[in-house]
This record gives C-alpha cells, sequence and structure tokens, in this order.
C-alpha cells in the first residue's frame, strides 16, 4: 500500500455547543482527485479549515507522507505543501491581484542580500500573476486594481490560479465553480486535472454531480458531521448511490 499524502484520523471539531466533525477519517493520494460531498452545514468546509491550518481539531490526527503535524496556522500549511481556495475566497480587498498572489511570499532580489534588505520584484510579481491568469481566460478589467472592484467569478479565478502556482502536494478546493460562468468553470475544471497530473492530491468540494463524475476518481460524503460513505470511481450509473448517501435516504 501506498503511504497517503494526506491522512485525516477520527477528526473532531467542536465549536462550542455545535459538534461539526464527528470522528472524520479519509485518505488522499497523490495524482488522484477526491471529490468530498454533503449538503449545506455537513462539515466540508471545515473539515477542510483543519487541514488548512485555520481551525485546530478538538481532536484527532492529521498526517502528510505518513508523519502526524500540527498545521497551526494557514502559512503553516502551506508551508508543508497544502494550499486551499476558501470558499469565503480569502482575497485581500484592497490589494491588486499580483500583490494577493504573492502576499506573506514575496520575491525579491538581489538574492545574495538578507531577505530583510532586499528590494521587492514587484514587475516580477505582477508579470507571473499576470502570465497566470492569462492562461485561466479570465477576464480581467485592470490588472493593477484592487480585487475589491472586481466580480465574484473574477475573484474566485484569481484565487484559484493562485492555488496552482504555488501547490506542491495537496490542493484543497472549497466550491470553486460556485461562482463561475461556464467558460471560467471548465478552466477551472482543466485546471484540477492539471493539477492532478502534476502529482498533487486534490480534494475537491462541490455540489455539482457532473463534476464529480467527470474528475473524481474517489468520493468521500459527509452528513451532519459524520463521513456516511465512500465510493471509488464515480460514474453516471452511481451517481445516484452517492446522492442517496448525501440527502440521507436508503
Ligand atoms: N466558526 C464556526 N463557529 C460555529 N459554528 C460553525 C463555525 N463554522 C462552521 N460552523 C457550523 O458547523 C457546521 C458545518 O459547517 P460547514 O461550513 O463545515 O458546512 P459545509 O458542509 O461546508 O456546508 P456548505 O455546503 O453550505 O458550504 C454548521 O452547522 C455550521 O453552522
Ligand atoms: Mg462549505
Amino acid at each position: 500500500m501506498k503511504t497517503p499524502v494526506l491522512e485525516v484520523r477520527d477528526a473532531h471539531m467542536r465549536f462550542g455547543a455545535v459538534h461539526a466533525l464527528k470522528g472524520v477519517s479519509l485518505q488522499a493520494h497523490r495524482g488522484e482527485v477526491l471529490a468530498l460531498l454533503g449538503d449545506n452545514g455537513a462539515g466540508k468546509s471545515t473539515l477542510i479549515k483543519c487541514i488548512s491550518g485555520v481551525h485546530t481539531l478538538t481532536e484527532g490526527d492529521i498526517l502528510l507522507d505518513g508523519k502526524k503535524i500540527a498545521l497551526r496556522t494557514p502559512s503553516a500549511a502551506r508551508s508543508a505543501g497544502v494550499e486551499t481556495v476558501y470558499q469565503d475566497l480569502a482575497l485581500f480587498d484592497n490589494l491588486t491581484p499580483a500583490q494577493n498572489f504573492y502576499c506573506g511570499r514575496e520575491l525579491s532580489f538581489p538574492r545574495w542580500l538578507p531577505r530583510g534588505m532586499r528590494f521587492l520584484a514587484t514587475r516580477r510579481m505582477d508579470r507571473e500573476a499576470a502570465s497566470v491568469i492569462d492562461r485561466l481566460k479570465v477576464n480581467l478589467p485592470r490588472f493593477d486594481a484592487p480585487v475589491a472592484l472586481m466580480s465574484g467569478g473574477q475573484r474566485q479565478a484569481i484565487a484559484v490560479a493562485r492555488a496552482t502556482v504555488f501547490a506542491r502536494k495537496v490542493v484543497i478546493l472549497d466550491e470553486p465553480t460556485a461562482a463561475l460562468g461556464l467558460r471560467e468553470s471548465r478552466k477551472v475544471l482543466d485546471l484540477v486535472a492539471q493539477l492532478r497530473d502534476e502529482g498533487n492530491a486534490v480534494i475537491l468540494i462541490t455540489h455539482n454531480m457532473e463534476h464529480v463524475v467527470e474528475l473524481a476518481d474517489r468520493a468521500v460524503v459527509l452528513r451532519q458531521g459524520n463521513k456516511v460513505g465512500e465510493l471509488t470511481n464515480p460514474t453516471r450509473s452511481n451517481q445516484q448511490e452517492l446522492v442517496s448517501m448525501i440527502v440521507g435516504a436508503e
């Protein structure tokens, strides 16, 4: 058996009286797309926020490459190779797309100087961020405007593009196509496939069963904080089984 790049063991998360995760376990492997499914409030976003360092599990373990790891902050998770696109996006409104891309990991020069004494490579960051966003074929009105002035779809595309640049092990996408038009959704799905082909484990949260059938190698279903099912290789013919697990029908 291959060691999973990411493993969650018996995860519990409580927010005061709310028991949002009740002993969830899952594994994600390199080069696979794992769909994380469930109705509104099932615990999907909570689970991925525990993996990406936003919340700390009340109980349970997270393992990367077989080693228990405490990811106490989002930047610790990113340094460990876990890149996340949040449902609520988490872009900085007052910054431009390029500043959002490189926030907390700015490029600087010259390299022979200690970090604190270098100059910011502003033009290089602008150029590189622009070229990635351009590959996504997203129309941005102006590249130097703060993202607060951009549409929901444009913001979502910027967040996904940023993840593709920095992905190293695990990429988590929480409803990445929710705000997107057809053409932009297609681009994002292509990016998901690309991230998988580059050897990442991709965890895809979506309510779109077409996307699950098209891309997922495996699906895990949460309901009311419990893992209620898992299906390998979801297809059009067993899609109904997944839907039943999601809504809780027998
Ligand atoms: N920070 C928080 N404080 C208190 N309760 C929370 C918090 N975050 C989530 N919850 C609760 O945990 C439960 C799971 O929420 P979560 O956001 O994980 O659902 P979800 O599966 O992502 O749903 P959706 O499909 O609507 O995004 C909900 O009952 C929610 O109200
Ligand atoms: Mg959610």
